[in-house]
């Protein structure tokens, strides 16, 4: 019970390597420090019960000595498990530059798995895991092995969250909001995936597999659901069907001035708003701007866009996001 994995599966992901060692220590210093303090309560209980004959006149009223040593002890302890936690939390939470991007929807009761370099999509509805489990097929999740990956997780309706315990990793996923993470897994096979968060009738339906292919399993996986699959929407018919270039240009060479802010480049860019303040044009900022365009306008435009809220699916959203983070840059993902 007390090796270095408690009752985890093995951990196989090459950006979580501390958390098992970090688990055990919060583990054994909570051990220790119940077994210090329960002992000390269980002797003084025992040492000066009523019956017992001990000098009760004059008993100490402080001790500066003692005070500092269990304050500054604990804080010691406390804030090297911060330092710990916060560093492998942002190492997980902020996955390299080159990552691969798979972006998970999760929707009662299933996840839905976007491959936006790849252009492909898997689902991992029941009926799907059944079916691809009896065809000998990839279940779930499909990723190449020691390939940094980068998940962007949303939620069609209520919270989900993702969880792989062989990869140590967890995350929310959330209506109206993109959560990032990340993993590289360092060995092929098949691991669990659950969603953590209890989102009503068929919450632990949603259950499905990691399948973590070699480098060139992954290749071939990925060109034979190329020929299989519909992909992803399109963000660039979303763009046109959805009236956008009525207002914002799309291209390098377009003119400036126009209704509303030229799109090409966008992403990444810091935008001076109305009021003053700057922005980082990022996922979660491009998803704002079109739900509610006018929460942060910038600099130069008036308040005039309407909100595409409701008018568009999730999908729909999201697809639309990804085009314009393509916009004059090599970025594909989400
Ligand atoms: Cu989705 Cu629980």
């Amino acid at each position: 019970m007390f090796d270095s994995r408690f009752w985890m599966p093995e951990s196989v992901n090459a950006l979580a390597p501390g958390i098992d060692t970090l688990f055990m220590f919060i583990l054994w210093v909570s051990v220790i420090s119940i077994v210090i303090v329960c002992g000390t309560m269980i002797y003084l209980a025992v040492r000066y019960r009523a019956s017992a004959d001990v000098a009760r006149d004059n008993p100490p009223r402080d001790h500066l000595g003692l005070e500092v040593t269990w304050t500054l002890i604990p804080t010691i302890i406390l804030m090297l498990i911060f330092y710990w936690g916060a560093r492998d939390y942002v190492h997980m939470s902020v996955p390299k530059a080159d990552a691969m991007e798979i972006r998970v929807m999760g929707q009662k009761w299933f996840w839905t798995f976007d491959y936006p370099e790849q252009g492909i999509r898997l689902q991992a509805t029941e009926e799907m895991n059944v079916k691809n489990t009896r065809e000998g097929r990839p279940v779930g999740l499909v990723v190449p092995v020691n390939t940094p990956v980068r998940i962007v997780g949303s939620s069609a309706d209520v919270l989900h969250s993702i969880y792989i315990p062989s990869f140590r990793m967890k995350k929310d996923v959330i209506p109206n909001r993109y959560t990032v993470t990340g993993f590289q897994a360092t060995q092929e096979g098949v691991y669990d995936l659950f969603c953590t968060e209890y989102c009503g009738t068929k919450h632990s339906g949603m259950i499905t597999k990691v399948t973590v292919l070699s480098q060139s399993e992954f290749v071939s996986f990925v060109e034979e659901m190329q020929k299989n699959s519909d992909g992803p929407i399109d963000g660039a018919t979303v763009f046109a069907s959805s009236g956008c270039a009525g207002c914002h240009s799309v291209t390098e060479d377009a003119p400036a001035g126009g209704i509303g802010p030229a799109l090409y480049g966008v992403f990444g860019r810091q935008e001076r708003l109305t009021t003053g303040d700057t922005v980082l044009v990022d996922e979660n900022y491009l998803r704002e701007s079109i739900v509610n365009p006018i929460a942060k306008v910038v600099e130069g435009y008036g308040p005039v866009m309407p909100s595409y809220a409701g008018r568009l699916s999730e999908e729909e959203l999201t697809a639309l996001v990804v085009y314009l983070k393509g916009l004059g840059s090599d970025k594909r993902g989400l």
